[in-house]
């Protein structure tokens, strides 16, 4: 810190010896008004010096041991009870930083630092974060924040502690690893997101049925936020982890917070939307930026159907042909009600497990004049800074709607256009293409777990 000091005053002399030229000799209104500028610049320029100093890392304790517990829970509460620590991951994309994901009170929460614990000489580094709250609130009072710490030049810490304060005895803090330190190289092509399952989720026909067409269309694995579910949801989840498709991250938000299960802000008290799931889209983002190489942001009841393209990965690759230098592509979304149904694919053995059999629902909802259809995203993590769950708030590079030509995304939910009349809805039965390995790959996992 001494060093960058020194390196601060000598950046300012050059200027103060301009002042002095400028504003010390005879008056002129020209000259005044030339001093007042350069006098204005250099306050400011001083002050952002004195700004991006300030997130320097500090040496604070030489020769202490890296203590503290190492904590593996997915969400941890700070002592202020208004930070909850997701995950910190190294992010070099601009500079050598740590961008913890985490949740924080929108106003209460203004300054935290990082603790750095260097090995092998135990050095700790504080550094001043950045609280950068998400835009996206919607009027809660809690909100995803980014907490952005520079990194010390001169190791590669591995753990990180985040605090109110820079002194004080850290002893006592968890530390969180440090993700992505280490570059991996693609291990799967996509990964599909799941952002919140809860309130005792059971339409377990559905999630096979989306699982077994995502795996259909190119997809290896599926993360999912898991608050709560039933029994039988869990057998199955049980059974796509060890097959090695899903991982789980448990998602206790309502331990810490009171959630809603609106996305915007209801005045009833509630702490967050949707159960924190934009924290968790982000999150899954960063978790996944250096193993996949697409990341899908749907949920469960929704299937990104190609209209000319056998599966995602042909699709995807004449898509980035056709939009070089784009990382995002928003799909639109339609809706399938499960109040409306065909006689087709009735299949006796599935009437017993719980949930709607997406194959019986085939008609979509037409467009409406005044309503824009909402869009969620294929995305290449690494061109993302910060998502939003209909739109990207911060990325590197574009973003694109895809056609409906190209491809939309089957919604099979309770209708949004309820009063409708069968005939006014459009038949599409794009789903039945893939009727056949679909009905095999389902029955297979209905055997193996619940019936
Ligand atoms: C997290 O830590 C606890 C206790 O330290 C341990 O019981 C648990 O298995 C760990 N979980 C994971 C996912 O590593
Ligand atoms: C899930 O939530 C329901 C209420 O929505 C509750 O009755 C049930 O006990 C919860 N299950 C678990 C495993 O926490
Ligand atoms: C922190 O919040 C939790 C949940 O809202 C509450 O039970 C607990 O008492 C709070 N702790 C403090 C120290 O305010
Ligand atoms: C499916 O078949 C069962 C009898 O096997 C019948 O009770 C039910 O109404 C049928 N449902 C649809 C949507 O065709
Ligand atoms: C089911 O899929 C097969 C093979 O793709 C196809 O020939 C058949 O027409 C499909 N069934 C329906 C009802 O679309």
């Amino acid at each position: 810190m001494q060093q960058h000091k020194v390196q601060g005053q000598r950046n300012l002399h050059p200027r103060l010896d301009t002042f002095r030229m400028l504003c010390g000799g005879k008056k002129s209104y020209l000259a005044a008004a030339v001093c007042v500028i350069t006098l204005t610049s250099m306050v400011t320029l001083s002050y952002l010096q004195l700004q991006r100093h300030s997130h320097l890392p500090k040496i604070i304790q030489e020769g202490s041991r890296c203590r503290g517990k190492i904590t593996n829970s997915t969400i941890t509460a700070l002592k202020d009870n208004r930070t909850f620590i997701i995950s910190p991951y190294f992010d070099d994309r601009e500079s050598k930083v740590t961008r913890v994901i985490g949740i924080v009170h929108h106003e209460d929460v203004k300054q935290l630092y990082c603790w750095f614990c260097c090995q092998p000489d135990g050095k700790m580094y504080v550094s001043k974060a950045k609280i950068d709250v998400h835009s996206d609130r919607f009027g809660f009072p809690y909100g995803a924040a980014d907490i952005v710490c520079l990194e010390p030049n001169n190791c590669e810490p591995t753990h990180v502690s985040i605090h109110q304060s820079p002194h004080g005895n850290t002893d006592q803090l968890p530390r969180f690893e440090i993700k992505n330190r280490k570059a991996e190289t693609f291990s799967v092509d996509f990964t599909v997101c799941i952002s919140a399952m809860f309130g005792n989720y059971n339409n377990v026909l559905q999630f096979i049925q989306s699982m077994e067409m995502y795996k259909i269309l190119g997809v290896q694995k599926v993360v999912i936020y898991k608050n709560n579910c039933s029994h039988l949801m869990e057998k199955v989840l049980k059974f796509y982890m060890e097959e090695g498709t899903v991982e789980i991250i448990p998602w206790p938000i309502n331990s810490h917070l009171k959630v809603s299960s609106k996305w915007h802000f209801m005045q009833d008290g509630t702490h967050i939307g949707y159960y924190g799931q934009i924290t968790a889209l982000n999150d899954c983002i960063y978790r996944n930026m250096q193993r996949s190489k697409f990341v899908v942001l749907i949920d469960a009841d929704e299937i990104i159907l190609p209209l000319k393209h056998p599966d995602w990965m042909t699709m995807m690759s004449s898509l980035q042909e056709q939009n070089p230098g784009t990382g995002i592509f928003l799909f639109e979304n339609h809706i399938f009600p499960e109040t409306i149904s065909t006689h087709v694919f009735n299949i006796s053995s599935w009437n017993t497990v719980p949930g709607v059999n997406i194959l019986q629902h085939v008609h979509r909802e037409p467009d409406r004049k005044d309503v824009i259809n909402p869009r969620k995203m294929i995305i290449d993590p690494r061109k993302v800074i910060q998502t939003s769950v209909h739109s990207v708030l911060h990325a590197y590079g574009n973003s694109v709607n895809v056609p409906v030509d190209v491809a939309l995304i089957y919604h099979c939910r309770v209708p949004l256009q309820g009063n409708l009349p069968r005939e006014s809805l459009i038949r599409d039965t794009t789903l039945w293409r893939y009727n056949l390995s679909l009905i095999m790959n389902v029955n297979k996992v209905l055997y193996q777990t619940i019936l």
